[in-house]
């Protein structure tokens, strides 16, 4: 008997729920000693570098603080500076020029409408050289260029609607890319193609419908890729045949469909063939010829599955189970089994 439980797929996808891990950490702050900006907290602090690894860094906390301009004086020796929720707009380059050893930069929630002004004016003049975390969520992105060391880049929420491959041509060595939360409908053809280095690539809450086929092309390090919350109808099989080297895939909160169709070999469906797709809003199992089975507990797991078509199999009846564990099941095909389902289990 051939069992359908997704070995279709499992080459390409192992569907896993995303599990955002908030370690609890015992923060260790010590003082630092140094003429801090007004306002802000200037501390020795645990920081997680982009390959997990993690030390005790100079911080400069300057969060919340309403600054439309960069506080000074910033030490010398600034390894990680905060300035969230500010009203930043643009960026004082050469001042954070003097800052060698500057590593990671949060300007989540400021005002940027274009990322241009933090590289360097001068060609000549290296800028950021340490700079491997950008953290630019909830801004007002619309373009974007050159940081050549950085590892990883938070782009969520930036209302960009619409990706331009340019923008990540000079991030050869960028591993995490976020992207979440931009109403990007549409993904350019080879748009992440010179991420060679991407290993993480989250496409949360886009409003994707579908994926182009080569939408993912050159992603050759991809190994975790999420499509959470989108509208994705199908498994974007095509497009993810393009990443060798995925691991993680996840596709919760969208609206799958799975076809089971015109399989001549297929001859039974067993318990929990489907239960790694909770996600599952319409299955097709139609023109299997050697159909004539499906386990009680077949499609056990599918918890939103709101449509069943099963035409033209080798199927004589169905348990009522089958149908009964489907909590949102709005329309099943053929009606027979339907009616035949309820009535049997009224006795
Ligand atoms: C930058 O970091 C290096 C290595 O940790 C250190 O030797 C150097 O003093 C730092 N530079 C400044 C300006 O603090």
């Amino acid at each position: 008997m051939l069992r359908v439980s997704m070995v279709l797929l499992q080459r390409q996808l192992v569907l896993c729920v995303w599990v955002c891990v908030s370690s609890a950490l015992v923060v260790h702050s010590l003082p630092w000693s140094v003429s801090c900006p007004a306002g802000c907290v200037c501390q020795i602090k645990p920081w997680f570098s982009p390959q997990s690894f993690s030390c005790e860094v100079p911080t400069v906390d300057c969060n919340n603080l309403f600054l439309t301009q960069l506080p000074t004086p910033l030490p010398l020796d600034t390894h990680t500076l905060c300035l969230q929720s500010n009203l930043l707009s643009a960026l004082e380059t050469p001042l954070l020029q003097t800052l060698p050893n500057l590593t990671e930069l949060d300007l989540s929630q400021n005002r940027f409408s274009s990322v241009r002004t933090l590289t360097s004016t001068q060609p000549q003049t290296p800028s950021l050289r340490s700079l491997l975390s950008l953290h630019m969520e909830e801004n007002q992105l619309r373009a974007f260029s050159g940081l050549g060391s950085l590892l990883r880049l938070h782009l969520n929420n930036n209302h960009l609607t619409s990706i331009d491959p340019l923008w990540f041509t000079t991030l050869p060595c960028l591993q995490v890319l976020m992207l979440g939360g931009n109403p990007v409908e549409v993904l350019p053809e080879r748009g992440f193609q010179a991420l060679v280095s991407l290993r993480s690539l989250v496409l949360g809450g886009m409003g994707l419908k579908g994926l182009p086929e080569r939408a993912l092309e050159g992603l050759d390090s991809l190994e975790s890729l999420s499509f959470y919350d989108n509208l994705l109808t199908t498994v974007p099989t095509q497009a993810l045949r393009r990443l060798p080297g995925l691991k993680f895939l996840d596709l919760n909160k969208n609206r799958l469909k799975l076809g089971l169709n015109n399989m001549e070999e297929l001859v039974a469906i067993e318990r929990a063939a489907m239960e790694n797709l909770p996600e599952l809003t319409k299955l097709e199992i139609t023109n299997n010829p050697r159909l004539s089975y499906i386990h009680p507990q077949a499609f056990f797991q599918l918890g939103r599955l709101e449509s069943l078509m099963l035409n033209s199999n080798a199927l004589t009846a169905l348990h009522q189970h089958t149908v009964l564990s489907l909590p949102r099941l709005r329309e099943v095909n053929p009606l027979t089994f339907f009616t035949f389902c309820y009535v049997t289990a009224l006795f």
